[in-house]
């Protein structure tokens, strides 16, 4: 039977470090929004993020709402090209009582994210802040900075935990490296 594990190198982060991630992700946001009266809103961005945001929205004490947004930042090949599309937006016209935190699996070139920080203060966001999952800061083309980072990794295209591969690895509960031989298969 064809099991998506076998495709993998080696494992970056595993599922006990995602949980210690994810734990000090959450009591850091838990610290930094301490008012329960003032609405806050985790702003999932699709797909990517997905598995993070159920993780951590569970991890979360304080009261929540949720959303999410679908943005388009196409690579060609591993370069950003630094077009960003608004593929699903947020439903809600008035955000001007919520503060944001986005939920983003990994930030690259920082091109979407500079992007959809631009757009969600232009739309009159109380607050906007970024936690990501993983952060590749060798990676930049403008300066970006996360507020709440999971881990720095190197410059390597990374699978698994939400993150894809042309779609797949998705549901892996850890994050990794493909084998070579999956890229120049087909
Ligand atoms: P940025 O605009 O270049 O920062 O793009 C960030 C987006 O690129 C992420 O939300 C991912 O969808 C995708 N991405 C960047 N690096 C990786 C990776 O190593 N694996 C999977 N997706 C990645
Ligand atoms: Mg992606």
């Amino acid at each position: 039977m064809y099991n998506i594990n076998d495709d993998i190198d080696y494992i970056i982060i595993d599922q006990n470090e995602i949980d210690k991630i994810v734990t000090r992700i959450a009591a850091d946001i838990d610290r930094d929004y301490p008012d329960p009266e003032k609405k806050l809103l985790l702003l999932c961005i699709l797909k990517g993020s997905v598995v993070f945001m159920g993780d951590l929205m569970k991890k979360i004490r304080r009261p929540v709402e949720v959303d999410f947004m679908r943005i388009s930042s196409y690579h060609s090949g591993t370069t950003s090209s630094g077009t960003v599309n608004i593929l699903l937006d947020l439903a809600r016209k008035d955000i001007s009582s919520l503060d944001i935190v986005v939920i983003e699996d990994i930030i690259d070139s920082g091109n979407t994210m500079t992007y959809l920080m631009k757009y969600l203060h232009l739309k009159g966001a109380r607050s906007v802040r970024v936690a990501s999952l993983l952060d590749k800061p060798s990676r930049r083309q403008v300066q970006f900075e996360a507020d709440y980072v999971g881990r720095v990794i190197d410059d390597l295209f990374v699978v698994g935990y939400g993150l894809d591969y042309d779609e797949k690895y998705r549901a892996l509960p850890y994050v990794g490296v493909l084998k070579p031989s999956v890229y120049t298969k087909q």
